[in-house]
C-alpha cells in the first residue's frame, strides 16, 4: 500500500502542483514510486481543470521539472482519503480546518514548512503577484521542504519500529 500524500495551497496553480510535481520526480529517480501516491488541491475554485500557471511551468521548465496538472478543489472526501495532507501556508491550513469534521483529521494535516530546516517564516509565499525571481524562491523553498518530507517519510517506512 502506498501512501497517500497530498499538497494545498490556494489556487492548486502555483505552489501544490509544484511540490506535487517535485515530490514526483523524486521518487521516481529513487525508485522510490511503488510506496508514494502524491496528489495537489486547492482551497479555492478560481482555476479549476486549469493547468498550472504559465510562470510556474516556465520556472519548472528552468529548473529542469515537467508538471502534469489539472486543478481541483479539495473536498471533505479528500481527509479520509490521504494520509498526510500539507498546507503551503498558515491561511491554507485554517481554510482546510474549516472544512467540515476536518477536526478529526487535524493530526494528519502539516504545514509544509514544518518541514524546512532553515524555516525562517511558517508559509511557503504565495508567488501569484510577484516576479519570476518570487516563483524561483518558491521552487527553491518548496523543493527544500520536499527533499526533507521524502527523506523522513522514508526514515518511517525503513524504520516503522522506531515510531
Ligand atoms: P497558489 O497561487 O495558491 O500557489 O496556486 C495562487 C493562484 C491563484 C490565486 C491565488 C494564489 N488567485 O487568487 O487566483
Amino acid at each position: 500500500m502506498s501512501q497517500k500524500i497530498l499538497f494545498v495551497c490556494l489556487g492548486n496553480i502555483c505552489r501544490s502542483p509544484l511540490a506535487e510535481g517535485i515530490f514526483r520526480k523524486v521518487i521516481a529517480d529513487r525508485n522510490l514510486v511503488q510506496f508514494y501516491a502524491p496528489d495537489s488541491c486547492g482551497t479555492g475554485n478560481y482555476h479549476i481543470g486549469q493547468q498550472p500557471d504559465p510562470r510556474t511551468i516556465r520556472n519548472a521548465t528552468k529548473n529542469g521539472l515537467t508538471l502534469d496538472h489539472r486543478c481541483r478543489q479539495i473536498s471533505t472526501d479528500d481527509l479520509g482519503n490521504f494520509d498526510l495532507i500539507i498546507a503551503m501556508d498558515s491561511s491554507n491550513l485554517k481554510n482546510i480546518l474549516w472544512l467540515e469534521d476536518a477536526s478529526g483529521y487535524r493530526n494528519k494535516i502539516k504545514l509544509m514548512r514544518d518541514f524546512d530546516e532553515a524555516q525562517d517564516d511558517t508559509d511557503v509565499p504565495d508567488p501569484y503577484h510577484g516576479t519570476e525571481k518570487d516563483f524561483q524562491e518558491v521552487f527553491e523553498i518548496v523543493e527544500r521542504c520536499v527533499l526533507n518530507l521524502i527523506q523522513q517519510l522514508e526514515n518511517e517506512r525503513l524504520n516503522p519500529v522506531s515510531n
